[in-house]
């Protein structure tokens, strides 16, 4: 099995960007660039909770699938300002990201919160997009591989072989996030094929070449085609590139053409 047997994802994770009417503007811009991706490239936009509606709605009979941005792992109760699986599959919602760094970063999330929405978002039938990524200062000390081989471990544990096959792994180094600081195609081939040898430890390499891995950090319209290539990188996850419909598309295109 290969990477042309793999599904390949553009998501785009629109972060604490857009109202409702600048989403809907947005999607509709979106829509018919993107519309040729159908059967070759899975389009995913990933948006802030109060923009599901509009977006599920907008997206309606197209090929752009929604996603939101986090998951509560618990099935309800007192948290204040969460929001549930269940809930987010009642609004038609199919991905999820969970574990961004910057959830890491700024509040508070760690690779056991990040595998208990994992699995709360699976058990409710959601595609999680896991995020993993070393900061800069852990490539400096030249620990990249054990920061990444512990989130995998970690963030997938006691996920089982047929659930790992529907998680998408993006991996985003925390130095290339909104800094226009790439890594280059062969940093992030490196670390992508290193994400799936982790895999294959843990399960087995079948279930290994089946799983979707993405790049993520400054991924844009001048230098996808070159990520993308890569034979262990199957798609990105974008943040400011995913913003403007051209940009955003242009990655598209790069993934149905490579
Ligand atoms: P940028 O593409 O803006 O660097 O963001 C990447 C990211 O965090 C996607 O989740």
């Amino acid at each position: 099995m290969n990477k042309a047997v793999r599904k390949a994802i553009i998501a785009g994770n629109w972060k604490m960007n857009k109202t409702r009417p600048e989403a809907k503007e947005l999607i509709e811009a979106i829509k018919p660039l993107v519309a040729n991706a159908e059967g070759k490239v899975e389009v995913i936009t990933c948006v802030p909770f109060t923009n599901l509606e509009t977006a599920v709605a907008a997206t309606a009979g197209s090929n752009i699938k929604v996603g939101a941005e986090n998951v509560h792992f618990a099935k309800s109760g007192a948290f204040t300002g969460e929001i549930s699986a269940d809930m987010l599959v009642e609004v038609g919602v199919e991905y999820v990201v969970i574990g961004h760094s910057e959830r890491r970063q700024y509040f508070g999330e760690t690779d056991e919160t990040v595998n208990k929405r994992t699995a709360a978002a699976l058990a409710a039938g959601l595609k999680p997009i896991v995020c993993v990524g070393e900061l800069k200062w852990e490539r400096e000390c030249n620990i990249t591989e054990e920061v990444i081989a512990r989130q995998i471990k970690l963030d997938l544990w006691e996920v089982s072989k047929e659930d790992v096959k529907k998680v998408v792994i993006a991996y985003e180094p925390v130095w290339a996030i909104g800094t226009g600081l790439t890594a280059t195609p062969d940093q992030a081939q490196e670390v992508c094929a290193f994400i799936r040898a982790q895999l294959a430890k843990l399960y087995d390499e079948e279930t290994a070449q089946a799983v979707t891995i993405q790049y993520g950090g400054s991924m844009n319209a001048g230098n996808a085609a070159e990520l993308l290539a890569k034979p262990d990188i199957d798609g990105g996850l974008i943040g400011g590139a995913s913003l403007k419909a051209p940009d955003f598309n242009t990655i598209v295109q790069a993934a149905v053409e490579g």
